[in-house]
């Protein structure tokens, strides 16, 4: 029958990467939640809200027209029909998502959407058939679908996440990229862990540490706790 994995970590614990490789291993839909909370992040700049006015942002972002490509191949991400791929990775929204995700009914929101896709993900209309999907995020194994086939948490040392995401966002992870990457990656983190819990496994989780490990050693190992 069709499968739902979820998988949930911190910034520069891999999850995206590792997200795309188990659903593409498996034939399954791939949806990165981070993207939908970026997406708001960038429709709300877009039109001009106060980001701190809760009630503005909110119902800004109960009438975004959101559109998610769930292929882990090259998947999407559309708002009023502009792809929007490219901008919500820039340093604006990454330093600006964290007040947007905070907001508890805009989670409320976007919690309803994601349920939507899973849901649909295990019926024959979906993207990948009623095989299923993989979804990542921060509240996925806990809130958005705990009641997940397989449920994962996707762990690094502070050392592995920050070297990973200065590669991502400076192409390289000398001393001076890190220490630049360093304080907004901490700041987000603190920021988000006031609203979900990703540094500790919930029950039933289980703890993938990729600290050590590659990529595909990485997709390998939670693939194992798939079959297991
Ligand atoms: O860049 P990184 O991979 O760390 O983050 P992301 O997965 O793109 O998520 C961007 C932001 O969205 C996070 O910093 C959180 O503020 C928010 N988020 C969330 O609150 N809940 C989720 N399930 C996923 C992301």
């Amino acid at each position: 029958g069709p499968l739902t994995v979820a998988v949930d970590g911190p910034s520069g614990s891999g999850k995206s990467s590792v997200s795309k490789g188990v659903a593409r291993r498996l034939g399954l839909a791939y949806l990165d939640t981070g993207a939908m909370y970026r997406a708001a992040t960038w429709w709300c700049l877009r039109r001009g809200e106060d980001l701190t006015d809760q009630v503005a942002v909110a119902r800004a972002v109960r009438v975004m027209p959101l559109v998610m490509g769930l292929d882990p191949s090259a998947p999407t991400v559309h708002v009023d029909g502009t792809d929007v791929g490219e901008a919500i990775r820039s340093t604006e929204i990454s330093t600006a998502v964290s007040a947007v995700a905070t907001n508890l009914d805009v989670r409320a929101e976007l919690r309803r959407l994601q349920r939507a896709v899973i849901d649909a993900e295990r019926t024959p209309e979906g993207y990948a058939g009623g095989r299923g999907v993989v979804a990542e995020g921060r509240d996925i194994t806990t809130v958005v679908a705990p009641d997940a086939d397989v449920r994962v948490l996707l762990t690094a040392s502070e050392e592995a996440r920050l070297a990973r995401r200065s590669l991502d966002v400076h192409g390289t992870a000398d001393a001076a990229a890190v220490e630049a990457t360093k304080d907004q990656v901490l700041r987000r983190d603190r920021d988000d862990a006031t609203v979900s819990q990703f540094h500790v496994a919930a029950d039933g989780v289980v703890t993938v540490d990729s600290s050590d490990l590659d990529l595909e050693q990485t997709v390998d190992a939670v693939l194992a706790v798939v079959t297991q």
